[in-house]
């Protein structure tokens, strides 16, 4: 017969239960832990509103006005959740996304709230990117061959840093994929005086199915049928990580992250592995908004299942992660 005889001598009377008994014991010996520190909450934050909007395909997650963001902000700060990052909503778009550095750009009134609000109890980032602005739905201006400018978008980007930076924001997140935006925005900083100013880079950031509900979020089409693949990374490379990762630490970045956090666990674990910067993982709008559909039809019991999600994103390796379970969680934890 086969199985392990677990009294053979070579096992010496190993019994790994006897550390599963209580939860007491269970809590002991835990690897990895989660704690309201570990959470970001994304938030988004859109112009010309009069009352907050929700959004169909994030439940829950709202379009707030300035007054509702700092309200919620206030929420978060009082449950003891360390960060927050800033998605803006413009009223209007054009094609090269000029509402993102427009010094009174939504963003940038909000970052002024939330400094004014919460500044000294919660960090205040705001991601870096040109997409939410843009007409087409890109992350940069796109030339006559319909291809995003690299170097074009990034001299854009140093402008966003600047007038992100002008309003006080503590972490600037650049999310747009393209070559060598790390270096530039850190000149761009260091330029203005915005020393203290981090950067959180978007280094490994997958052309993902999983970004869906986000773009419901932020009322974005993507032109010719929402491709990115042509700036953001191939689901298929874990390798190409690692070097994306260590590229934007030899340009400045002072944290870094992967993104999405589920389908790239591996990614993180490797990453981990290379660096000792922070190591952010982003739980997007996809995996939140799949494990609520499942939970509203009974399918899956929706704390347990986040917990489980967020723990393993820990297990793999993030310090910190960015999802819009934040509140729910820490609500979670003030309880207990
Ligand atoms: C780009 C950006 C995106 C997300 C964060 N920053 C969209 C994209 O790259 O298409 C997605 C986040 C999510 O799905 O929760 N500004």
């Amino acid at each position: 017969m086969v199985g392990v005889d677990i009294d053979s001598p070579a096992l010496a009377g190993r019994r790994p239960r006897r550390m599963r008994t209580t939860p007491v014991m269970r809590r002991l010996v835990a690897e990895a832990r989660l704690g309201v520190d570990d959470l970001v909450a994304p938030l988004f934050v859109r112009e010309g509103i009069e009352a907050p909007w929700p959004i169909e395909s994030l439940p829950g997650v709202v379009q707030h006005t300035r007054d509702s963001l700092r309200a919620e902000a206030v929420a978060l700060a009082e449950l003891g959740v360390p960060g927050l990052i800033l998605f803006g909503v413009p009223e209007r778009k054009d094609a090269t996304g000029s509402g993102a550095w427009d010094p009174d750009g939504i963003v940038q009134l909000a970052i002024a709230d939330l400094k004014a609000e919460v500044g000294d109890s919660m960090v205040v980032m705001a991601d870096l990117c040109l997409d939410e602005y843009t007409d087409h739905g890109h992350c940069g201006v796109v030339d006559q061959a319909g291809r995003v400018d690299n170097d074009a978008t990034v001299d854009l980007y140093r402008r966003v840093a600047s007038a992100q930076a002008a309003a006080g924001v503590d972490v600037v997140a650049p999310s747009g994929m393209m070559d060598g935006q790390v270096r530039a925005i850190r000149e761009a900083l260091d330029g203005d005086g915005a020393t203290d100013v981090a950067i959180l880079a978007y280094s490994a950031k997958y052309a993902s199915a999983f970004y869906g509900p986000f773009r419901d979020a932020v009322d974005v089409t993507i032109a010719d049928g929402g491709d990115r693949r042509g700036y953001q990374q191939d689901p298929a490379n874990a390798r190409e990580a690692a070097e994306e990762i260590r590229l934007d630490i030899a340009e400045g970045a002072d944290m870094v992250m992967v993104k999405p956090a589920l389908t790239y666990l591996d990614v993180i674990a490797r990453v981990r592995d290379q660096v000792d910067v922070p190591l952010a993982a982003y739980q997007v709008s996809g995996e939140y908004a799949a494990l609520h559909a499942a939970a509203e039809r009974g399918w899956l019991d929706l704390n347990a299942a986040a917990l489980e999600q967020l723990l393993a994103i820990r297990r793999a390796g993030a310090d910190f992660i960015l999802t819009y379970f934040a509140r729910r969680v820490a609500e979670l934890f003030a309880q207990r």
